[in-house]
């Protein structure tokens, strides 16, 4: 039988993976090969991997994302750096191993030497894997969630940020509600020269007109009444990192000149001031309604558009990948029950049926809080599709007419529209859509919105 430790994580390309291959063959060990690190970061994440191998050879190191940060992300992951001889000898290489790598291998493979370092590896591994589950260590780093999914439509978003992480341009991030935006917007951030600086993020929809321009901005004190104090805006507070602009369909016309200067020229004035700030800071943004249709309608102006839409990145809506569906629902189920003490196992057959056939128009959003609700509510071992709240149907048609999507487009943005202009207020807002404050909020819970302030529990 196979033993499930003997298994390792290879960075490199197809060619070097087939070498491998042939060269261990006799010692029954298994691995995994990619060659793009925010897969591999994924990888390490979503389940424990004693052995990580790193190709390098000059052309990887410069071409590829710099892998310091994926090689210090799990303590217990150890690595060994393979490579030609050399290679070896150069200082760049030598710096490298001497900071990240636990061994290495050079090439053309010994199967002999090879096995002996990669059993040698395993043991410090599994040592290290128990030191550091007693709490001993250094906790492993902060991380947010990873994106999950296996998908071709997922793998392309993945090496689209591999690239756009490399550059400083602007990038227009594109999908519908829920489909990870921010997510990716944080990967490119990540995985960019930019990391070790601040990310922030803005709602250009959230926050009233009259207050978003001294939130990017900022403003000096008795800029207007009520502004006792100067205050940095967030661009400025994201010097040297990235700034997401969430929303940036949303944002008032008379902002959108504002921040089209800021993009051409990279500097900003304070509201009430007549200095002009230097600020280095990439922009992201992200909208989830079609700009060129904004522009056509005079909503989005078209320069400001060319400004931001250098890059693009589109996040794919769930029901166009529903392959990635189980082990999405998998990782969050995971993730909630070591918060939790829980004893459901898992998800039953139905379940997971019923998941990949839901047309999920809250997309991931959507799918993590019903698996959390799920893991309260399952009264047995294992979660059903009443317990996600998901119908049982088996024919069910995955394609839907897209006026259903339309519809619940328009409800969504209503009600996070009314929520803006009125300052979060729920029954005010619900009073401006001329609805009940408890059909306000079954519209909030079924779009996923964030519950306003005023009312949460
Ligand atoms: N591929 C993925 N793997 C793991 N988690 C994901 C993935 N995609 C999205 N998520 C999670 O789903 C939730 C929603 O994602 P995110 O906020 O990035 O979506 P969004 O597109 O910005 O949504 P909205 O348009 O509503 O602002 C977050 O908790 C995020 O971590
Ligand atoms: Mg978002």
């Amino acid at each position: 039988m196979m033993d499930k430790s003997r298994h390792f994580l290879m960075i490199g390309d197809q060619h070097i993976a087939d070498s491998i291959t042939l060269s261990l063959e006799h010692y029954a060990w298994q691995f995994q090969c990619t060659s793009c690190l925010i897969e591999a970061e994924r990888l390490l994440l979503s389940s424990p991997i004693p052995i990580g191998i790193i190709l390098l050879d000059s052309s990887h190191i410069k071409s590829s994302l710099e892998p310091e940060r994926l090689l210090s992300l799990v303590p217990s992951t150890l690595w060994i750096a393979l490579l030609s001889v050399d290679t070896l000898q150069e200082h760049q290489t030598r710096t490298f191993i001497a900071r990240h790598c636990h061994a290495c291998l050079t090439l053309p493979l010994n199967p002999e030497e090879a096995n002996h370092v990669l059993e040698s590896t395993l043991i410090i591994s599994e040592i290290l894997a128990t030191h550091f589950s007693t709490g001993q260590s250094p906790s492993a780093p902060n991380r947010q969630v990873a994106m999950i999914g296996k998908s071709h439509a997922i793998e392309k978003l993945l090496k689209n940020i591999e690239k756009i992480a490399l550059v400083d341009a602007p990038v227009l991030i594109t999908g519908e509600s829920g489909t990870g935006k921010e997510l990716a917007a944080r990967l490119i951030h990540d995985y960019s020269t930019r990391r070790g600086g601040p990310f922030n993020a803005i709602n250009c929809g959230a926050l009233p007109a009259g207050l978003i321009q001294s939130e990017l901005f900022g403003h000096e004190k008795g800029a207007f009444t009520g502004a006792e104090k100067c205050k940095t805006g967030i661009i400025e507070s994201s010097s040297r990192g990235t700034l997401f602009l969430d929303e940036i369909g949303d944002l008032p016309m008379e902002l959108q000149v504002n921040l089209l200067r800021f993009l051409e020229d990279h500097h900003i004035q304070r509201l009430g001031s007549l200095r002009e700030v230097s600020v280095d800071v990439r922009v992201l943004a992200a909208t989830h309604i079609d700009l060129e249709h904004a522009i056509e309608s005079g909503n989005f102006r078209e320069d400001l558009y060319h400004r931001i839409n250098v890059l693009q990145a589109r996040t794919p809506p769930l029901r166009e990948r529903p392959e990635d569906i189980e082990a999405l629902a998998l990782y969050y189920f995971k993730k909630f029950r070591t918060e939790t003490s829980c004893r459901v196992r898992g998800f039953n057959h139905e379940s997971l049926v019923t998941m990949r056939q839901h047309h999920w128009p809250g997309n991931v959003r959507d799918l993590i809080n019903r698996v959390r609700r799920a893991m309260v509510m399952c009264e047995e071992r294992l979660i059903t599709p009443d317990d996600l709240g998901l119908e049982r149907r088996r024919n069910i048609v995955r394609a839907r007419s897209s006026l259903e999507d339309v519809r619940n487009r328009a409800e969504r943005d209503a009600v996070t529209a009314a929520l803006a202009r009125n300052s979060n207020h729920a029954l005010h807002a619900a009073q401006d859509l001329g609805i009940s404050r408890a059909t306000l909020y079954r519209l909030i819970d079924k779009h996923c919105v964030p519950r306003p302030l005023d009312n949460r529990a």
